[in-house]
């Protein structure tokens, strides 16, 4: 039986060394909690151990593994990923009850104490009082005091949640984030629980928050929850950075409950390429962006939109003439990451209709069928009925082009 005596914690926990640094975001990545929770995201323990593996590589602070109280698979897959994979801090969602929180501590046991987190939540909102919970708002207040009490019998590393804290009256918020610091929290998460709020109400609501809270609980780690009903996750994510939070939650392509939550990829690059403009850093190596994308994809057998920000194959691709024109010339014209630093290869120049004399003499060359002058001209002519015909040209289309205009191929008849 899990007593409080049995297993009180001391020493520093790596969140309090993470925070030592005021500059330094948290990032706590969700893929495998809120992501997982919807539809068509579900994953087996070894899909959830390769996963938390990319993400140890990609160097996020917290992997949220699973809500251990969700079922006993979901609880061993926890265990199995806290055991497998070193690095992280590891964390498992709790409703606020007791029984919640025993599953989250013996899901983490593996895991090292200074890397458990315990992470507890209850709805705040009037909504969430009145139509789920039935609760009063002293009610919510002591449920949210005693489970981060006994939470932090357990673990010295505890982040409670006010669930939909945007639609909470402000006063009660800070009431009930306050008194969970008092009760030893020390992650305070704002979740945007519905994705309802704007940039500003974020930037405003986290810096009152703070203004107030950290005058009792200076080291208190304010942290960002936001999801994307309507499309501002990131920018909301951002904005609270602005308003002093300094963890960040989110998952991989954005994926969580309705249209998501906040993408790490994005979060990641913006912080990183936005530096000038937000003055913070995260500990992540942007480099394995691309593959946990890909890997994510393949566990959950989805596919990412095309023009998906940062990890999309549109990302780094060109087709307009202006554009592969700059690009020859600079790629700092068209691109404001290099496509390196998410895990690219390089950019690549997609020949189409769009597509000018520079690229499509670029592309023969890289080919080894230099062409200028008289030829060049021939062939970009040849090049445009036939992007008209078929969309995108291959190298083997143009090699057939090329043939054409030189007299050569037997491909001749296909343009007669
Ligand atoms: O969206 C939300 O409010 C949550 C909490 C449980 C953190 O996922
Ligand atoms: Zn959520």
């Amino acid at each position: 039986m899990i007593t409080p005596e049995s297993v009180r914690v001391s020493g520093v926990s790596r969140t309090e060394e993470i925070a030592a640094d005021p500059n330094r975001v948290i990032v706590f990545d969700t893929t495998m909690r809120d992501g997982e929770q919807a539809p068509g995201f579900s994953m087996t323990a070894q899909a959830k151990v390769k996963m938390a593996q990319v993400l140890r590589d990609l160097g996020v602070d917290v992997i949220e593994a699973g809500f251990a109280a969700a079922s006993p698979g979901d609880e061993d897959c926890i265990r199995r990923v806290a055991g497998e994979v070193e690095g992280p801090i590891f964390c498992s969602l709790s409703r606020a009850n007791e029984k919640d929180i025993d599953a989250t501590f013996r899901a983490l046991a593996p895991a090292p104490k200074s890397h458990r987190r315990c992470h507890t939540f209850i709805g705040t909102s009037p909504i969430h009082r009145t139509a789920k919970l039935k609760m009063s708002t002293n009610e919510v207040l002591s449920t949210a005091v005693r489970s981060v009490e006994y939470a932090r019998s357990l673990f010295d590393d505890v982040e409670f949640s006010a669930e939909d804290a945007f639609r909470t009256e402000p006063e009660f918020l800070a009431d009930v984030l306050e008194a969970a610091a008092d009760a030893g929290a020390r992650t305070l998460n704002v979740p945007d629980t519905v994705g309802y709020a704007t940039p500003q109400e974020v930037r405003e609501r986290f810096a009152a928050l703070a203004a107030r809270i950290k005058k009792r609980h200076p080291h208190v780690i304010f942290s960002a929850h936001c999801h994307d009903d309507l499309g501002m996750a990131v920018a909301n994510s951002l904005a609270a950075v602005e308003g002093g939070a300094r963890q960040i939650e989110g998952a991989i392509n954005g994926i969580g409950e309705r249209a998501g939550n906040c993408s790490i990829e994005e979060i990641i690059m913006a912080l990183k390429v936005r530096e000038d403009r937000y003055g913070v850093t995260t500990g992540a190596d942007s480099r394995h962006l691309v593959r946990a994308s890909k890997i994510l994809c393949e566990i959950t057998e989805t596919v990412i939109a095309r023009n998906k920000s940062v990890v999309g194959i549109n990302a780094f691709a060109h087709e307009a003439g202006i554009h592969q024109h700059g690009m020859l010339a600079d790629s700092r014209t068209y691109e404001i990451m290099r496509p390196q630093d998410v895990g690219f290869e390089g950019s690549w120049f997609v020949l189409g209709k769009h597509s000018g004399r520079h690229a499509i003499a670029k592309r023969a060359e890289t080919i080894g069928r230099p062409i200028e002058g008289e030829r060049l001209a021939a062939v970009v002519a040849g090049f445009k009925q036939r992007a008209d015909q078929i969309g995108e040209i291959n190298d083997a289309e143009l090699i057939a082009i090329i043939d054409r205009v030189d007299g050569v191929s037997e491909v001749v008849a296909q343009y007669a």
